[in-house]
């Protein structure tokens, strides 16, 4: 039976546009469900869009209008990104939706239920920035810090969730599961988080404060307030059309920041207190940088991945941004370097190779991939009928280590590329007692692009269709089997090549 592989994102805010931020780690979740699918697991690929809170509140006062057609329109924003991204999940949820707001009642009223949420009067510190009470241990020389905004003086009475009584099992799970949190160097933090003694989590709000939330089952003047909202969409949204539950989650992909304390201590123990399996991994990317620098709104220096996909294709985005991060690493994002990578990796180097191969059998062979004689293979042919490549790609991902992945791709590219080079098929087209090494070559150049083809088609998933059609391929190849060296393509009539990465004409100055 097929391994189930379920997936999620995180859920983004809806209260400013999708950035560059949001689109790699939809395209990093993306590729390695594409590659899950195309080793035939079972894979369910969740992803979607976080509705409530204050600052959608907000937004939509501003605008006059009602939060439901705010996060209608701006949600509409993230789809519309993962859909020209091609990310092929297979639910996009969003917590405004009922079926999702009636599992989290009930995931509170169980936890109600057993006695892991009280009702206590608070008197201390809110930031209204941060929308979070905060301590006077939050504060730095004295003062507060900025993340925090103004923060002002407040008495209120809400509901509290009992993390404090699950530390100790927490940091026995985390200490025992060396493999919840890749990468394992991230590990060190959560358990650093829990030496200190955890407080309990404020999990509501009053209504006449907070009306855009989910009301409590068990007092209805409240709202749920955010962690134990969006949360929850993992485990919500578990379940497919057919009712299919593919709960626990095998990966929850998400960004450095929200892993402590939410991902790494809240959900772990919300799933706990009540029974419930936990995700088997936290898979936690880190932050694009513009040229060095943070993105903030506040500096205006947010990366639109808009303008990068219609100038260069989505899938050179996404080659760019799976080939230069290091999961786990920060790292940073400039113009040139996707321009740069565009022109060499992907126009001299992929595009080039398929581009030249299929014109060579165009020219040589009229588009017929030719028969040869597999005895008279040579050492030049020894890369390019190697599985070794598999292999390599395999550990890569299975490690979700994707510039490790396209590094041991382009491997067989560069290779073939020489390939090229050192036997000069142009020079054996002109001896006719040739015409059988001729053969050889233009049927493993064929063979070559075909199984690159495959190999590339977890991350870019457009260029790979390309390709095939370009090879004449009617059926679409993307198990990762297929890409095993074979002859497949002999007596097959490919198309004529057309560039896959054109080269821009630059304007003027
Ligand atoms: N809504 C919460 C997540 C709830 S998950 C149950 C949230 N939303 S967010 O819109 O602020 O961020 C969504 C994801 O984008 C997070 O995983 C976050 O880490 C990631 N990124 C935000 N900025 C980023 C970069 N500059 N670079 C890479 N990823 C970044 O947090």
């Amino acid at each position: 039976m097929a391994d189930r592989f379920f997936l999620t994102t995180a859920i983004d805010y809806v209260n400013g546009n999708p950035h560059l931020g949001h689109a790699y780690e939809k395209i990093l979740s993306d590729a390695v469900c594409r590659y899950h699918r195309s080793i035939g697991d079972d894979v369910r690929f969740l992803t979607g869009v976080d509705e409530h809170g204050q600052k959608v509140q907000q937004s939509a006062q501003k605008q006059n209008i009602p939060p439901q057609e705010f996060c209608d329109t701006m949600s509409s924003h993230f789809r519309a990104l993962a859909d020209s991204l091609h990310i092929s999940y297979d639910q996009f949820g969003r917590t405004t939706e009922s079926a999702h707001k009636n599992v989290v009642r009930d995931f509170l009223q169980r936890t109600f239920d057993q006695g892991d949420i009280y009702f206590k009067t608070y008197e201390g510190f809110y930031s209204t920035r941060a929308e979070q009470f905060v301590t006077e241990k939050d504060m730095v020389n004295g003062e507060w810090p900025e993340i925090y905004g103004e923060v002002v003086p407040l008495k209120e009475e809400n509901y509290f969730f009992k993390l404090s009584k699950y530390q100790d099992w927490l940091r026995d799970y985390v200490t025992a599961h060396e493999d919840f949190i890749l990468p394992t160097f991230r590990r060190k933090e959560v358990l650093q988080a829990l030496e200190k003694p955890l407080n309990d989590l404020c999990i509501s709000r009053p209504k006449s404060r907070l009306a855009w939330g989910i009301p409590l089952p068990f007092n209805e003047e409240y709202v749920t307030y955010v962690w134990y909202d969006a949360l929850v969409n993992y485990y919500s949204f578990a379940k497919d059309a057919s009712g299919k539950s593919y709960w626990p989650a095998t990966a929850h992909v998400i960004g450095k920041d929200i892993m402590v304390p939410p991902h790494a201590v809240y959900w772990p123990i919300m799933l706990h207190a009540i029974g419930e399996e936990l995700p088997k991994q936290l898979i936690v990317h880190g932050f694009w940088m513009n040229r060095g620098a943070k993105m903030s709104k506040s500096v205006g220096n947010i990366v639109d991945p808009v303008p990068y996909i219609e100038k260069f294709g989505c899938d050179a985005l996404r080659y760019f941004l799976l080939r230069e991060m290091v999961v786990g690493q920060d790292a940073d994002f400039w113009d040139e370097k996707v321009q740069q990578r565009y022109q060499s990796d992907l126009g001299n180097d992929l595009g080039n190779l398929v581009n030249r191969s299929l014109a060579m059998i165009g020219r040589y062979r009229n588009g017929v991939v030719p028969a040869y004689d597999a005895a008279k293979a040579t050492e030049q042919e020894a890369d390019l009928r190697s599985d070794a490549v598999i292999t390599e790609y395999r550990t890569a991902m299975d490690g979700v280590q994707t510039h490790l992945a396209l590094q041991a791709i382009w491997k067989l590219v560069t290779r073939a590329n020489q390939y090229v080079e050192e036997t000069a098929p142009w020079k054996l087209a002109k001896d006719p007692a040739q015409s059988g090494r001729l053969d050889l070559v233009l049927a493993h150049l064929a063979e070559s692009v075909r199984r690159l083809s495959v190999l590339i088609g977890a991350i870019m998933p457009v260029t790979a269709e390309k390709i095939q059609a370009q090879l004449g391929l009617t059926t679409p190849q993307v198990q990762l089997s297929e890409a095993a060296f074979g002859t497949s393509l002999t007596g097959h009539t490919v198309n004529k090549p057309e560039p896959l990465f054109p080269r821009f004409e630059e304007p003027k100055k």
